[in-house]
C-alpha cells in the first residue's frame, strides 16, 4: 500500500511567496495543499465570470499556487486571464503554479478525451495542466441522456493525454471506493487524486481512508458544507456560529471558516475553498500557523450526517452513479 507523504517544503516564487505547503502525489509530482475553487454552482455558458479573473489574480497574490477549474464551469478563459495577469506582473512563473481542470461527462469516449483537454488548454492559454480529472464516473450523450461508456475506457484517454504531456498528472472526481479500486486494478496509471465533497456534515471518513490507504490523495470540495448559505434552511449543523467551532476559533484566533479548512488539512486533505471576495480569499489560505488537536478533529467529525451539498439526484438512474444514499 502506498501512503501519501506530506512534503513540508514551501514553493518559493519570484515576488510573492507561496503560502501553501505541498503534498507529494503517487506519481512523484507535488500538489499545493489549498486550491482556489472557481466553480460557482450556477455556472452557465453566458454567465458573467469576470469575477473569476480577479479572484484568480488575488489568490496568486495572496500565496495560492493551486487553482481548480473545470470545462463545465465555463470559466477556463477567465482563469487563464487571471493566471496570465499574475505572470505578466511577475507574481509567479507558470512552473510555480498547479492548475487543475476536469473532463465533462459528455466527453467520455476514449477518442474525445485528448481533444477535450486541448480545448481546455486553449481556453486557459496554457501548454499543459498539472492535473486533469474525470469530473464524474457518469457518461452522458451530447443531449444529456445516459451514455453507456465505461470509465475505464475514459481512463485510457486520460493516460494518452498524460503521455502526450498535456497534463502532468491524472485523477478522478466523485468516484466511490469500488470505482477507485476498479481504475487502480485495470489501468497502467494509478489516479493521483479523487476529488470529492468533504465537510463537517459529510465527513466521508471511510472513502477518505480508502483512497489514502491506496496512495490516492483526496481533494475536498464544498469544504464549508452548510457553514455558508446553500438555500437549504433545514440542513444539519454546523453553521458559522456553532458553539463548538466558535470555541476553537477563539482558542486559535481564527474564524470558524478557517477552523473548518484546517480540520480538512489536519485529516490530510486538500481543501478547495471558493471565494470571489478578496478578504475571504486571503483568509482561506491563512491556515499554516496553527493546527487542531486529534481530539478537535474528532469533535468536528461528530457533526457528520452524510448530507451532501452537491447531490445530483437527476443522474441517479444513470450507469455508474457513484452515490448510494
Ligand atoms: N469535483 C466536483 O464535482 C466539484 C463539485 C463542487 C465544487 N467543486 C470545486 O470546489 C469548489 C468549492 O466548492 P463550493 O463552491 O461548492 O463551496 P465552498 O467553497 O464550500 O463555499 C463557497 C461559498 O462560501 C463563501 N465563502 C468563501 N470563503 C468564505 C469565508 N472565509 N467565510 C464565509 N464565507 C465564505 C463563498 O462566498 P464568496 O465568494 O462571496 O466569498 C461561497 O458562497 C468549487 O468552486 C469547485 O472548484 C468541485
Amino acid at each position: 500500500m502506498r501512503v501519501i507523504s506530506f512534503i513540508l517544503t514551501t514553493c518559493v516564487s519570484l515576488a510573492v511567496a507561496s503560502k501553501s505547503p505541498c503534498i507529494e502525489l503517487n506519481d512523484g509530482n507535488k500538489m499545493p495543499i489549498v486550491a482556489l475553487g472557481t466553480g460557482r454552482g450556477t455556472a452557465s455558458e453566458n454567465a458573467n465570470v469576470d469575477e473569476v479573473r480577479h479572484a484568480v489574480y488575488w489568490a496568486i497574490e495572496a500565496g495560492y499556487r493551486h487553482i481548480d477549474t473545470a470545462a463545465i464551469y465555463f470559466d477556463e478563459t477567465q482563469v487563464g486571464q487571471g493566471i496570465a495577469d499574475a505572470i505578466a506582473n511577475n507574481l509567479v512563473t507558470r512552473e510555480e503554479l498547479f492548475i487543475t481542470t476536469k473532463l465533462w461527462n459528455d466527453k467520455h469516449h476514449r477518442e474525445q478525451v485528448v481533444p477535450a483537454l486541448k480545448e481546455s488548454l486553449q481556453k486557459l492559454g496554457l501548454d499543459y495542466v498539472d492535473l486533469y480529472l474525470i469530473h464524474f464516473p457518469i457518461a452522458v450523450k451530447a443531449d444529456g441522456s445516459p451514455d453507456d461508456v465505461d470509465y475505464l475506457e475514459t481512463w485510457q484517454g486520460m493516460e494518452e493525454a498524460r503521455e502526450l504531456g498535456l497534463t502532468r498528472s491524472i485523477g478522478v472526481s466523485n468516484f466511490n471506493a469500488s470505482q477507485v479500486d476498479r481504475v487502480i486494478a485495470h489501468s497502467k496509471v494509478c489516479p493521483v487524486v479523487n476529488q470529492i465533497e468533504v465537510n463537517p456534515t459529510n465527513t466521508q471518513e471511510e472513502l477518505v481512508a480508502h483512497c489514502q490507504e491506496r496512495g490516492v490523495a483526496v481533494m475536498a470540495y464544498s469544504p464549508f458544507g452548510f457553514l455558508v448559505s446553500r438555500n437549504k434552511p433545514n440542513a444539519p449543523p454546523p453553521r458559522a456560529d456553532d458553539p463548538v467551532l466558535v470555541e476553537m476559533a477563539k482558542k486559535y484566533k481564527k474564524t470558524t471558516s478557517q477552523i473548518v479548512l484546517r480540520y480538512l488539512i489536519d485529516r490530510g486533505l486538500v481543501p478547495v475553498p471558493k471565494s470571489a471576495n478578496k478578504n475571504r480569499i486571503v483568509q482561506n489560505i491563512d491556515l499554516f500557523d496553527f493546527s487542531l488537536t486529534p481530539e478537535e478533529v474528532q469533535q468536528i467529525n461528530k457533526f457528520n450526517k452524510n448530507v451532501r451539498v452537491i447531490h445530483p439526484v437527476h443522474l441517479k438512474d444513470y450507469p455508474n452513479y457513484p452515490f448510494w444514499e
